[in-house]
């Protein structure tokens, strides 16, 4: 009989697929074309995933964090030059761009993307060649943006840990990934920003197409500068100087007892529930999914107060932006002043793989609350 697979609150976006078993013992290399039967149809089967139960990794170590928009021209000359055509998604987020090949960009183009990313918080870009791309080149171009995070729990291209895979379709063999994932709920969507629980988590976030169902499977992005200044300004002077607890501990915890890879000794952290953007001094809502309470206060108004501001994150469709998928896009975001959902829509006979990069940033900071800030 299977085991029951449980989702966590980082994976719910099908961050990662639910795998990772360790089959009973019997194995220390769990591959997810095993599940397929050994052979796939898998368009780009070099990055369906793998867990190697002999990789363990020490704690992460601090490291300083550079972030290359501090650098960057605020003219675009190196990333937005002639031929290319820029379209917001709404006014205040996401910006679809068209007529760059990103694997070509000089060093300054990449400082350029980073600081647009923070601003437009989403960029879309489409026709990318990122997927065909050797995975080598492609680590150079995300290593620009930080030191690649690797992911605790999920898996991996066989010999690259800093690529985040996410896969889901309804498997042939019992192990129904996408069927278990979506049973027993009205909805699948949970606002999060990606690995929050730890020290410094990723900024300038990075994450391509490999094979898409032929609808569906759009991700949602918020905007959680906007959701900041929404909030009255008696609101917003209270959050400031509050702290939120990010708790890796309890999300790997099934981990553990299911007998799935686990990496690295999970942590909890804690970080502010504001925190301002050190390129564009930009404030921002800094709690998710992740956050399991607020420190110094008791539970029914831990519980209150986080729920009040994950709603309205998740409620206010003024500061989001649904992105649609296509072969060859490749989307960024700045997991510092955002939160994202998949939309697990899509019919699960069909394949859903990216791969996703994950530089990680700053340890978030706060600055003072400004009553005039809008
Ligand atoms: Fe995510």
């Amino acid at each position: 009989m299977p085991m029951p697979r449980e989702r966590h609150a980082d994976s719910a976006d099908a961050d990662g697929s639910l795998n990772g078993y360790s089959n009973g013992g019997r194995s220390k290399i769990i591959r997810a074309i095993d599940d397929e039967g050994g052979t796939t149809d898998a368009k780009y089967p070099h990055y369906l995933p793998v867990w190697d139960h002999a990789e363990q990794l020490p704690p992460l170590e601090p490291y300083t964090h550079h972030d290359p928009g501090k650098n960057a021209d605020p003219s675009f000359k190196d990333l937005l030059h002639e031929g290319v055509t820029a379209r917001k998604l709404t006014p205040t987020t996401g910006t679809e761009i068209f007529g760059i090949q990103l694997s070509t960009l000089s060093d300054a183009g990449k400082d350029q993307l980073a600081l647009l990313t923070a601003q437009r918080k989403v960029l879309v870009f489409r026709d990318q060649d990122f997927a065909d791309l050797p995975v080598p080149q492609i680590l150079e171009f995300g290593g620009h943006f930080g030191r690649h995070h690797v992911h605790p729990t999920a898996g991996v291209p066989e010999g690259y840990p800093e690529i985040h895979i996410v896969h889901m379709r309804q498997s042939p063999a019992d192990k129904n990934d996408f069927a278990i994932f979506t049973a027993g709920k009205n909805s699948t969507v949970l606002w999060h920003s990606d690995v929050t629980y730890e020290e410094q988590p990723p900024g300038t976030t990075i994450l391509y197409a490999l094979e898409l169902p032929d609808v569906g499977g759009d991700t949602g992005f918020a905007n959680t500068v906007e959701a900041y200044r929404r909030l009255s300004p008696v609101l917003r002077e209270r959050l400031h100087g509050l702290r939120g607890v990010h708790d890796g501990i309890s999300q790997v915890e099934p981990y553990y007892r299911d007998g799935r890879l686990v990496r690295r000794k999970p942590i909890s952290v804690e970080h502010p529930l504001v925190r301002t953007h050190p390129v564009t001094g930009e404030k921002a809502l800094f709690v998710n999914a992740l956050t399991t309470h607020i420190v110094g206060m008791k539970k029914e108004e831990s519980d209150m107060l986080l729920g009040f501001l994950n709603n309205h994150i998740a409620r206010c469709l003024e500061h989001q932006v649904r992105v649609r998928w296509e072969p060859g896009t490749v989307v960024l975001w700045d997991n510092r002043v955002t939160a994202h959902t998949a939309i697990v829509d899509w019919d699960g006979r069909q394949r859903r793989h990216l791969a996703r990069l994950t530089p990680q940033a700053e340890r978030p900071f706060e600055t003072p609350y400004v009553p005039e800030e809008q």
